[in-house]
């Protein structure tokens, strides 16, 4: 099977006609990404610090030392944030910033730079939303094992915790983790993020203590909060389509969204893993390590599911037992490499809706990377980013037509900045970052996103 591609022209069409009144509108971060300041006011190292000294690791040896300097100059950012006329701001809370080395007390220092953000926020109109946990471990936590220990998981909710003391008077919507599978897969059995572990069982029990980490912190933060409170997750997921009718073909789809999508949900929304992805991992060498009532921490209530998206694949079986190969769509790409799939996108919602009635969703990151180019000026004139961002939010549409209970979207990113592994090399912002003199321009993009944020409030 194919996908279908979708283009229209963005200047033209009006992209949010089918999306609800109150739609929230923002864009997103995340702390290592952005901040710099890694070793200041007590921050100790993450594993991303860590693992950006390893060679080879990150494009050209770079790594987050300075990033977008975010730390020193966050009030003006936070101007820039509020001249979008965004809602709402994403943004995560560096562990090791707020609990060095992932033990012990509050570092009143660290835990001081969000408290001001917040404030800030709100001063500027736009609402916070945290995310906990964006892959920046401790490094000491790593060192005692990582995420494939339990230990990991309660050390989680107790600098959940913390961060809830200190941020939870004004902060409504808390999302604990960030792509648990990125965290798992990418992190301990791929080796392309932090720590660079590859093998299977360990990303596997990682998995699952991600996701106990989640449950135990958003009981926590649950019987602390007051009413005005939302819990959320945020997962990475796509389309996994089959390449034909063909048995291993189907299998090949099934199995890759087992991996990445119903290993993660089933066990949030319904309290239990699916039992095929049980067997494919077993299969693999791999045990979950559930433990009695782990289920029913890891399926506290949610109150919105965070969905992060950026392409769809097609799946085709091997003559080997779980090869899963990417078949060629022939469509258009991003710098990434990723394929534009805008159909994936609402196939993916209509299908989460179905699957797992009576969660609200809300886009939490969606974008693109493409080769900018700035002109004297510093503005880049992205026609191929707004085309992107355009097709998408209007996929978001055809799904909400077609019943998704979607209620908002954040834009990846509010500005350039550190890639991972692709360090500086691959831009996300809708606004530039010149990494010399740290200038922010914003790009034709963040002008067309303001635009259409300002224009759907006017047609409501
Ligand atoms: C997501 C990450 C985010 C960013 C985008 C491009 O997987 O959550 O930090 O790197 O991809």
């Amino acid at each position: 099977m194919t996908i279908a591609g979708q283009r229209e022209d963005a200047a033209t069409a009006d992209v949010t006609a089918e999306l609800p009144a109150n739609f929230l509108w923002g864009v997103a971060t995340s702390a290592y990404q952005i901040e710099g300041a890694a070793a200041e006011d007590g921050r100790t190292p993450s594993i991303w610090d860590t693992f950006a000294r390893v060679p080879g690791a990150v494009h050209l040896g770079e790594h987050g030392d300075v990033a977008c300097d975010h730390y020193h100059r966050m009030p003006q950012d936070v101007e820039l944030i509020r001249s979008l006329g965004v809602d709402s701001y994403r943004f995560s809370v560096s562990w090791p910033r707020v609990q060095p080395g992932g033990r012990g007390p509050v570092n009143a220092a660290g835990v001081g730079f969000y408290d001001r953000l917040v404030d800030e926020l709100l001063a500027a109109g736009v609402a916070p939303w945290v995310t906990l946990y964006h892959w920046d471990l401790p490094q000491e936590l790593e060192d005692a094992g990582g995420w494939p220990e339990r230990d990991t998981a309660h050390r989680f909710a107790e600098y959940a915790g913390l961060v809830h003391d200190a941020l939870g008077d004004r902060v409504r919507t808390w999302t604990t983790l960030n792509e648990p599978w990125c965290s798992a897969v990418l992190g301990y059995d791929q080796g392309l993020h932090a720590p660079g572990r590859t093998n299977f069982p360990d990303a596997m029990r990682a998995v699952h203590h991600l996701l106990l980490g989640h449950g135990l912190a958003g009981q926590a933060l649950r019987a602390a909060a007051s009413a005005d409170f939302e819990l959320g997750i945020t997962l990475n997921m796509a389309t996994a389509y089959p390449a034909s009718d063909a048995a291993r073909d189907v299998d090949a789809a099934r199995r890759a969204d087992g991996l990445s999508t119903r290993i993660y949900l089933d066990p949030l929304v319904h309290g239990h893993y699916p039992e095929d992805v049980v067997r494919d991992i077993a299969e693999r060498g791999a045990v979950l390590p559930v433990r009695d009532g782990d289920l029913e921490i890891i399926s506290t209530p949610l109150d919105v599911l965070g969905v992060n998206y950026y392409s769809s694949h097609v799946h085709a079986g091997g003559d080997a037992p779980h090869e899963d190969r990417i078949v060629e769509s022939g469509l258009p790409v991003t710098a990434m490499g990723w394929d534009i799939v805008p159909q994936g996108f609402t196939d993916l919602l209509v299908r989460l809706s179905r699957d797992y009635p009576g969660l609200p969703m809300v886009i939490t990151e969606n974008g693109a990377a493409f080769e900018d180019s700035a002109d004297a000026d510093g503005f880049v004139d992205d026609v191929p980013r707004v085309e992107y961002i355009a097709d998408h939010i209007r996929a978001v549409g055809s799904a909400v037509a077609a019943g998704a209970d979607v209620r908002g979207y954040f834009a990846w990113s509010l500005m350039d900045n550190f890639e991972w592994a692709y360090g500086y090399d691959k831009r996300f912002g809708i606004v530039r970052v010149d990494y010399e003199t740290q200038t922010r321009t914003p790009k034709r993009s963040a002008l067309w996103y303001r635009d259409t944020i300002r224009a759907s409030r006017e047609e409501r």
